[in-house]
């Protein structure tokens, strides 16, 4: 094995959270190496996960429109096909030309990128398995753990990404099934179930909870979403549970059964997806030979500055605590390196925002009026539907509303939760409001141009302290 000179921060896992830290890093004048198995830079958010998910359901979307949204608007259409291997290729190009991105940013800002596995050798030496063959020793005074996440499996059933898959395969399937079968009615559930319907395929979602959108969705907006994407044709067993399956015949068996136990039914399915969560990934990594544990859910502990009890070494991303979102792990990049160089930075976790991007898209930021109202705090709320909103009609897209929680007190914005088209561009500007603790009527009175979609904002604050124009 060879051995490196010794880096001032050796960053292990190449995506959102490590790449990022890395370009930090370099731009800080650190001396900064990151190492990454999988080939490519992005991890599982630009290969696998945002991104080829969003490129396939952009197209599929405009497919679905074009054969069911088109007539009303004057436009006739003629012989509309998909061709699915096109499909996948226009996806691969945006994957590949961001992955490249990212490789190109580590040349300009003096990254070293190594391609290999790493592990703990000693709390400052890390042996890399180099993917070219043989290996590596790379030392450095300060190391982040960026590890991320992977599917969470189902007990009993063994995933191939052929027929029972996860979101890996439902992004790269050669043939549109003629049913699928989602577990777990989540934003993976919702997003990929939305494509494959589009795409013609019979989707059933079977979830766990009363509620789909998974944890964070406000209950008000699961309803809506729920309501519009049954009318787009996907079907859902809610409080239902998957009790086993069988993969050996022609079609997978699954039997679920009602949550509270009960009512029992078989369901048959092409290809079975499996998306009941995800769970931080440290396999391989040699914690053992450094002492570092993990909590109940495989999480690498730390303090708030991203410290181990090792405190050089450090986690941000997926494979710690918080939401697993590309831009939360974006976030840590950024302020874990200011730590390491300069002894302080910040993250709000109250103002990080969700999108899920099915159509409509539903969006949200800070809490959901379950959360408020368990907290016990006196608040108000003002909604505006897109019905009422001109650019919507414009664009006979008017599904959906803006709905925003404030304290009733202070009129501090606690909450905004949106469900309609764009309403993940639409959430920046709740974002904001939340970073900046604006108040509802903050917002109600600031100028919005017309006609946007963004007026419906304006109006939800201006509903939220006293009563909005145009409904
Ligand atoms: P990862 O992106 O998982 O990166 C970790 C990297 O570390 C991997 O590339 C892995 O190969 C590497 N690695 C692991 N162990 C080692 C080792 N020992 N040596 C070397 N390298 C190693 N989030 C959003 O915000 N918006 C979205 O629209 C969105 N869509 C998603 C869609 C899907 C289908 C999925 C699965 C996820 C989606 N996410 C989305 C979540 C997002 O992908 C993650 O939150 C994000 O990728 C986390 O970044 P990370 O750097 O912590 O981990
Ligand atoms: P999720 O946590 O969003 O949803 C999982 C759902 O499965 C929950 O509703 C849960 O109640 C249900 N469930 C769990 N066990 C079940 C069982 N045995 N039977 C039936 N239902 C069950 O997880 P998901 O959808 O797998 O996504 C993982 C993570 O990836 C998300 O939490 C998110 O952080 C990230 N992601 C983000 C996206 C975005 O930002 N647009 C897109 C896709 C993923």
């Amino acid at each position: 094995a060879t051995e490196s000179e010794e880096k001032d921060l050796v960053i292990i896992g190449g995506g959102v959270a490590g790449y990022v830290a890395a370009i930090k890093a370099g731009q800080e004048g650190l001396k900064v190496t990151c190492i990454e198995k999988r080939g490519t830079l992005g991890g599982t958010c630009l290969n696998v996960g945002c991104i080829p998910s969003k490129a396939l359901l952009n197209n599929s979307h405009l497919y679905h429109q074009i054969l069911h949204d088109t007539k009303n608007r004057g436009i006739e259409v003629g012989d509309v096909k998909i061709n699915l291997e096109q499909l996948m290729k226009s996806k691969d190009t945006a994957v590949s030309g961001l992955t490249k991105g990212v490789e190109f940013l580590f040349k300009k800002n003096n990254v070293e990128y190594i391609k290999g596995t790493a592990s703990f050798a000693g709390e400052h030496e890390i042996t890399v398995n180099l993917t070219e063959g043989g290996e590596k020793t790379v030392v450095g005074k300060n190391i982040i753990i960026a590890t991320g996440s992977e599917a969470t499996p189902f007990p009993g059933l063994e995933i191939d990404e052929k027929r029972i898959i996860t979101s890996t395969g439902a992004i790269a399937l050669t043939k549109v099934p003629e049913s699928m079968v989602v577990i777990g009615g989540g934003i993976i559930g919702l997003e990929m179930g939305s494509v494959w319907s589009r795409l013609g395929s019979k989707v059933t979602v079977v979830e766990f909870l009363g509620q789909i959108g998974g944890p964070g969705m406000d209950a008000e907006v699961a309803k809506a979403a729920q309501k519009v994407l049954k009318k787009q044709g996907i079907d859902f067993k809610l409080s239902t549970k998957v009790m086993g399956g069988d993969a050996s015949g022609e079609k997978v068996k699954l039997q679920v059964e009602a949550a509270k136990g009960g009512k029992e039914e078989t369901l048959d399915a092409d290809v079975v997806l499996v998306a009941i969560g995800r769970r931080p990934y440290t396999a391989g990594l040699g914690l053992e030979n450094i002492g570092l544990e993990t909590d109940d859910k495989g999480r690498l502990v730390i303090d708030s500055e991203y410290r181990t009890k090792i405190p050089h070494i450090r986690v941000i991303g997926d494979c710690t605590f918080g939401p697993m979102l590309a831009h939360k792990a974006e976030e840590e990049g950024v302020a874990v390196v200011e730590y390491i160089k300069k002894g302080y930075g910040h993250v709000n976790y109250g103002a990080i925002p969700s999108v899920m991007y099915t159509h409509p898209e539903v969006a949200w930021v800070g809490q959901n009026e379950q959360e408020v109202k368990a907290s016990g705090v006196k608040y108000k709320v003002g909604n505006f539907p897109f019905t009422a909103n001109s650019r919507a009609k414009t664009n006979l897209d008017t599904e959906g509303f803006v709905k925003i929680i404030a304290d009733a007190e202070t009129d501090r914005i606690l909450g905004v939760h949106i469900i309609g088209a764009s309403a993940g561009e639409l959430i920046a500007e709740g974002t904001l409001a939340i970073e900046y603790g604006a108040s509802s009527e903050d917002v109600g009175r600031t100028s919005h141009a017309h006609p946007t979609l963004s007026e419906a904002f304006k109006e939800a604050a201006m509903a939220t302290y006293g009563k909005a124009i145009h409904f």
